[in-house]
């Protein structure tokens, strides 16, 4: 048979063969390996079709959230009908609030397996952008490899996105494999954060592909926030933690593996571990790899990550790129079903940080919903991580928006974290450890140690009103604090917070 030859695309021509309501699969997990080029021709598309009168809206598909040409161009444009399985984008977020588009919040770890199986449809089409498709079927990645496996694999149709930006030699980072159904599989092969047990490349079926774009452009992640006083402060505690658990021998001397999530504070922690002088230096076993983690590769501090998205600033990214002889060995790329597997999380006994919103007096966590209605982000890998984890840390602030908002509450208003999988509590006011502690105890602790000097009086009053039960709640009176906030701007109206 004669080599394939694919069909080369400009955006626009790829974006018309795209109609509405198609279910697409676009690479990117954060900005990282995002498609770009395609999703920008689309929201013209939408424009141009909706100042006509006509309807143009997609269902979107990505690893996780994606880069701004995604997201957020196309919410902008009013052409996203629904979306799963993250998201971070301020404009998406907005239309997910006011109910005009429909949002799925999902465990990253279990989308490829619902999409393979169908659950939303059939796949339409797969946007991926890659360095390299060989007449074969090789599709070479870029910066993350998330759910574009799966998408290559089941998707009717494939438009690639050649990125020339990206160095080529991000193939010797990625280690591609898809898991088959779940009754044919065996167990995942990875005992150590490096283990590599895939190909470097993803597969497409050649005559699926429809065209190839060419583009020439960086992720544009953007920079995390300077570290402040507070996560400086969540970090210190976090850090002592773990020294204890370490002197202890429940952490070996060789240290854990450490995942560390999206948001300031992870990020500020992770620092803090790794300019600890008494902690040795680790792996990690993640699902981002973000600038932190190069710096403290650098400084041999962190001796080799896991991951399925390179998170990177552009600058970043342009260093690993350029010394792949140094990073090749030290960081392997994975797809997220792989990252964030359970069975590879509790092998591994890894530490897990992840930011909480809020956080209530018995220890169960809201990530996504302020007041349990309005979605921030999603839970993203924080359930596939802290479920698993042998040491599940949760850290936020003890108060947020000036003071107005107390992190600890009565009783969480969304839960995405159960008091059945919750460890460990840090905020800048100290550090709660429930492990093995009864519910008066766990509400004794996250008061004492976590909540905000200002509203700890509120939340033992609270514990003495509710008397009755195993888990003791007053009804009535619960969710005060966020009735407070959405009928007067603050949980408790009046009140100062130095
Ligand atoms: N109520 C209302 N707003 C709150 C809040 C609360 N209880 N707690 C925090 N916020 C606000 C902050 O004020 C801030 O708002 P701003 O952007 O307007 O300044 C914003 O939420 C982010 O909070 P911040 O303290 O800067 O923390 P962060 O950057 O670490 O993000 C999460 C925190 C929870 C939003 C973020 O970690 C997240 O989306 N987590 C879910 C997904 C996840 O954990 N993925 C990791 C798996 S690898």
């Amino acid at each position: 048979m004669a080599p394939h030859r694919f069909a080369t695309l400009t955006a626009d021509e790829a974006a018309a063969l795209i109609p509405d309501g198609a279910l697409v699969g676009f690479s990117g997990f954060t900005p990282a390996g995002s498609a770009k080029a395609v999703p920008r021709a689309l929201t013209a598309r939408a424009r141009a079709l909706h100042a006509r009168g006509e309807s143009y809206r997609l269902r979107v598909l990505a690893g996780a959230s994606t880069g701004k040409a995604l997201d957020e161009e196309l919410a902008g444009a009013d052409a996203i009908a629904w979306r799963a399985p993250y998201q971070s984008s301020p404009a998406l977020r907005a239309q997910v609030n006011a109910g005009r588009a429909r949002f799925v919040d999902m465990h990253l770890s279990s989308v490829p397996q619902m999409v393979a199986a169908g659950e939303f449809g059939p796949l339409d089409v797969a946007v991926v952008e890659c360095t390299e498709v060989t007449p074969d079927g090789r599709v070479y990645l870029t910066s993350s490899v998330g759910a574009s496996p799966t998408w290559l694999q089941c998707a009717q149709r494939v438009v690639l996105e050649v990125n020339r930006w990206h160095a080529p030699r991000l193939r010797e980072l990625t280690d591609v494999v898809v898991l088959p159904p779940p009754h044919h599989r065996s167990p995942i092969a990875i005992a150590h954060p490096m283990d590599r047990i895939g190909w470097p490349y993803a597969a497409v079926d050649p005559r699926k592909v429809v065209g190839v774009v060419e583009t020439d452009e960086p992720d544009g992640v953007p920079a995390f926030d300077a570290t402040d006083g507070t996560s400086e402060r969540i970090a210190g505690h976090v850090v002592r933690f773990l020294l204890g658990e370490l002197r202890a021998g429940r952490i070996p001397r060789e240290f854990l593996p450490v995942q560390a999530g999206v948001g300031n504070v992870a990020n500020a922690v992770l620092r803090a571990l790794g300019s600890d002088p008494d902690v040795p230096p680790f792996w990690m076993y993640s699902e981002v790899l973000q600038d932190a983690v190069l710096e403290l590769m650098d400084e041999g501090k962190i001796l080799g990550a896991s991951t399925t998205a390179l998170t990177l600033t552009d600058p970043a990214m342009a260093r690993l790129s350029s010394d792949l002889d140094r990073y090749a060995s030290r960081v392997v790329l994975r797809p997220q079903e792989v990252s964030n597997h359970p069975e590879v999380i509790r092998r591994l006994a890894l530490i897990s940080l992840n930011a909480a919103l809020e956080v209530d007096v018995y220890g169960h966590v809201n990530s996504t919903h302020v007041a349990g209605t309005q979605l921030v982000n999603g839970i993203g890998g924080s359930g596939d991580f802290a479920r698993n984890a042998a040491v599940p840390i949760f850290v936020a602030p003890s108060t947020a928006k000036g003071g107005r908002i107390s992190t600890i509450v009565p009783m969480c208003s969304h839960v995405d974290h159960n008091e059945h999988s919750t460890r460990v509590i840090v905020t800048e006011q100290g550090l709660a450890d429930l492990r093995g502690l009864g519910p008066d105890e766990r509400a004794a602790a996250i008061i004492e140690s976590c909540a905000h000097p200002a509203y700890r009086d509120y939340l033992l009053r609270y514990l003495e009103r509710a008397r009755v039960g195993h888990l003791r709640h007053d009804l009535r009176t619960c969710f005060e604090l966020h009735l407070n906030l959405v009928e007067h701007g603050a949980m408790l109206p009046g009140l100062r917070v130095e």
